[in-house]
């Protein structure tokens, strides 16, 4: 056995080598199966070509939309028309008590777990095929990370983050049909479009680097790849040797995990580099059954491999050329690859305490208490009873609770959430001291907190806005083909209303609004819209009709592709918030089944619902939501507005708190009190950011932060005011929660001071003043507070009404 390795070796490593050196593998004697000779390192020849370590970088981004018409048309138009008032309208004066829930598990009870509201018909079938999914009982989340392995090609890297994983398909220097495993250094990332600008518009770390491949001998041409297992934090992902085989190595999947592990199941293993091995040594076993590498590679990176057999005992490798490793015969057992930049010892030994252990999937809990909240991801782990190793992102580790981990010194680079840092700990709770729970519908700062009512001069000039916005048709400006547009306009009417209504205190005229505004509402809850709305049952969601009648993924933002669901449905959630509170005779089943259909869709919390998937786009991982559902891409999800995604969970609390459902309110504030952390250290770039390039910083937003780029862009144009925007819009009373005022006023004086928001031109510009209002509510009121204010100055989803009452209340108006 000892010397028939040698030979094989040799043999091999003689046709590929120009410059011969000695190496030698050597299997453990039968005696003492774990134990690894360690006979020094195996040395490889320089390889022919050069090693693959600049990978490529596609920067492509559609950014043609016409701003005219995308993304928010001015709907108001000018009137001199008021609202007329019968006198058998009135609503009663309802005072909105915002409240302090204590809930002790808030992802524990689903929603509900009957089928869609009635309404919404079904159908079985959706445009995009499910790609090597297994069938399994619980929905499958379209907007999570490892989607790439189930689109298009399923060829596109699926990042676990510090690690991306992506199917080498026979493709790269090795021409390998495993497994490659990458890991970007800062410094290999690109600027551009001008490297040397500051700042820089994007940068982006080089995918197909191929740094170690986990393969097999017996995968082939005729390879597959299925994935099985699939959660809202975790999936399996399966290499066959064929259709129809049972998988030859699954790669369990769990966000930040701290080795990438190959669950070998009777195959040879065959670990291959396109960058190429320089050296590989066999290491003294690190823990019983555990045998240890450590492999040099031609770009100077230290990387380890840990096996563990199933049987205890030990695996014995043998580098047979600058791309290939081998094992000598089948092996059924796990295989581990972790990175060591530069090499560094005690790290070494970190890696060692913890291998042979890995993750397989986690379970998220959480409770809030007044104002305190906390989640925990559970990791169910699987192999040795070693320290399990997962990687922090910088907003976990401000947050963690840290009695029953250990915070390792292992540092690794991410593509674009700055630093992660090795956590030892079966699970992680991470507390937010400073849950939003007295934000409600009114204007709101911290430091004023709620403002209820107006100056009677206020009052006034808010009730004045308000009959003329109004007067609008309302139904017309709702009835669009796109639930985007339409929700805005919903929104937009609704928080007129109520500023008339609690801030301007006339119940007649917001009466004559909310009657009007159930009626355009009753539309969508009836299903009546142009492109109505239909539940899948393929992937599990409630989607837009219109990509089936048009055959356009695109179609409205891509809705029925899953892209943008937690924008969309948000200002409809917002809207029947609000008539919910200003009516609840209008909270009938049906309705409130309806707005709750659309957050099961998106923000289902619980894996006890069979419909939809757990939590669709908020990622309990990354702490904000991704916006694109089911398109393949290069640089992974991708979100373009964190101002929608709070938006999302504001109104997700407030409808929490309307209907009584505490734990709807509880994940609502929770959620908003994570994105404000990961905003702030991802999306909102204050100057002190650490997490992206310096030279990135200047930017003041990260523009569409994707998982492996980060673009300060729209998808819709480049003007400043777009790519700023985008991440204010809609000003609402989370905003100055989760945009904090040293933030804004950087931001506006980096692109809006000295009267550059005063040329911005159409709705732009009240959204740059509504938010200014955050900072100084006096020079947004007095901008907003103009005799004949034009409206279109208004974006489609918002009001003058608002806007006033907003500044007025942040204490802009006397
Ligand atoms: C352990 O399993 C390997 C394959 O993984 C096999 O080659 C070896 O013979 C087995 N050893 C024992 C002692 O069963
Ligand atoms: C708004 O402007 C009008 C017209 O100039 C003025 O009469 C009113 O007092 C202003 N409102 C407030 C609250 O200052």
């Amino acid at each position: 056995m000892l010397a028939l390795t040698i030979l094989v070796s040799f043999n091999l490593y003689s046709l590929a080598t120009t410059t011969p050196t000695l190496q030698i593998a050597i299997a453990p004697p039968a005696s003492s199966p774990n134990a690894v000779l360690s006979l020094g390192p195996q040395s490889l020849p320089s390889p022919s070509e050069p090693p693959m370590t600049t990978g490529s970088v596609v920067t492509s981004l559609e950014t043609s939309g016409n701003p005219s018409i995308e993304p928010f048309p001015t709907a108001l138009i000018s009137t001199s028309a008021s609202v007329q008032v019968p006198s058998t309208s009135k609503i009663p004066l309802v005072v909105q008590a915002v409240s302090n829930p204590t809930v002790s598990a808030i992802f524990a009870k689903p929603i509900s777990t009957g089928p869609p509201v009635n309404v919404i018909g079904s159908r079985p079938d959706h445009p995009v095929p499910r790609t090597g999914l297994v069938s399994q009982s619980g929905k499958v989340g379209t907007n999570k990370f490892y989607a790439n392995f189930f689109l298009g090609a399923q060829t596109n890297p699926v990042w676990t983050h510090p690690y991306s994983l992506q199917w080498a398909k026979g493709r790269g220097a090795a021409g390998s049909w495993g497994m490659s495993i990458s890991h970007i250094d800062a410094k290999q990332r690109t600027y551009g479009p001008d490297p040397s600008a500051n700042p820089v518009e994007y940068y982006i770390n080089p995918i197909n680097i191929q740094s170690i491949i986990l393969s097999a001998t017996e995968l082939s041409s005729s390879a597959v790849l299925t994935m099985d297992s699939l959660t809202a934090f975790s999936a399996n992902v399966n290499l066959l040797t064929k259709a129809g085989a049972s998988p030859a190595i699954t790669f369990p999947m769990v966000q930040g995990m701290g080795f990438v592990t190959g669950q070998y199941k009777n195959v040879t293993p065959y670990i291959r580099s396109s960058v190429f091995f320089k050296t590989l040594t066999p290491l003294a076993s690190p823990s019983k059954g555990v045998t240890k590498y450590r492999i040099l590679l031609q770009d100077g990176n230290t990387w380890l491999l840990y096996a563990r057999a199933d049987n205890g005992t030990g695996l014995s490798l043998t580098a047979v050329s600058s791309s290939s490793i081998k094992a000598p015969g089948r092996f059924s057992g796990t295989i581990q690859i972790a990175k060591n930049p530069g090499a560094i010892a005690g790290n070494e030994i970190t890696y060692d305490s913890c291998a042979g252990a890995y993750p397989k999937t986690v379970a998220l809990s959480g409770s809030v208490a007044g104002k305190s909240g906390t989640y925990t991801l559970s990791w169910a782990r699987a192999g040795n009873t070693a320290g399990l190793l997962l990687f922090a992102l910088p907003h976990h580790v401000q947050s963690l609770v840290t009695s029953s981990i250990k915070i390792t010194s292992i540092k690794l680079q991410t593509t674009t959430k700055g630093i992660a840092t090795g956590i030892i700990g079966n699970s992680w709770t991470l507390s937010e001291p400073d849950l939003p729970t007295s934000i409600g519908f009114a204007p709101w700062d911290s430091a004023i907190g709620s403002t209820h009512s107006l100056s009677a001069t206020a009052k006034n000039t808010v009730l004045k806005a308000g009959k003329s916005d109004l007067a609008q048709d309302i139904n017309s400006q709702t009835n669009l083909d796109s639930m985007y547009f339409s929700g805005k306009a919903l929104s937009k009417f609704a928080t007129a209303i109520y500023a008339v209504h609690d801030l301007a205190g006339d119940v007649n005229v917001a009466s004559v609004g909310l009657s009007k505004l159930k009626t355009a509402f009753a539309r969508f809850a009836s299903n009546k819209q142009i492109n109505p709305l239909v539940y899948e049952s393929q992937w599990g969601g409630i989607v837009s009709t219109a990509a089936y009648s048009t055959g356009d993924p695109n179609a409205d933002f891509g809705n029925s592709y899953y892209n943008d669901h937690h924008f969309h449905y948000a200002y409809f959630v917002h809207t029947a918030s609000i008539i919910a509170y200003l009516d609840p005779t209008w909270l009938t089943a049906t309705n409130k089944a309806w707005v709750n259909t659309l957050i099961r869709d998106a923000a289902n919390p619980s894996v006890a619902d069979p419909y939809f998937p757990q939590s669709r786009a908020f990622d309990w991982y990354h702490g904000h939501s991704w916006a694109k559902g089911l398109f393949d891409s290069f640089d992974g999800k991708d979100e373009e507005s964190s101002s929608e995604d709070t938006f999302m969970s504001y109104a997700m609390k407030m409808w929490g708190h309307v209907v009584g459902d505490t734990a709807m309110e509880a994940r609502g504030n929770l959620m908003l009190a994570v994105q404000k952390r990961a905003l702030r250290n991802y999306f909102l770039l204050s100057s002190t950011n650490v997490n992206h390039p310096a030279n990135f910083i200047n930017n003041k937003v990260s523009g569409i932060l994707f998982e492996n780029k980060v673009d300060h862009a729209t998808y819709f144009g480049a003007n400043p005011e777009y790519i700023q925007g985008i991440h204010m819009l809609p000003i609402n009373p989370s905003s100055a929660y989760t945009r904090d005022k040293a933030f804004v006023k950087e931001e506006w004086d980096r692109y809006f001071s000295n009267g550059r928001a005063g040329n911005v031109v159409g709705g732009w510009r009240g959204i740059l003043y509504s938010n200014l209002a955050l900072i100084d509510p006096k020079a947004a009121f007095s901008f907003f507070n103009v005799t004949d204010f034009d409206p279109q100055y208004l974006d489609g989803g918002a009001s003058l009404t608002w806007y006033l009452a907003l500044s007025a209340g942040l204490g802009g108006a006397p």
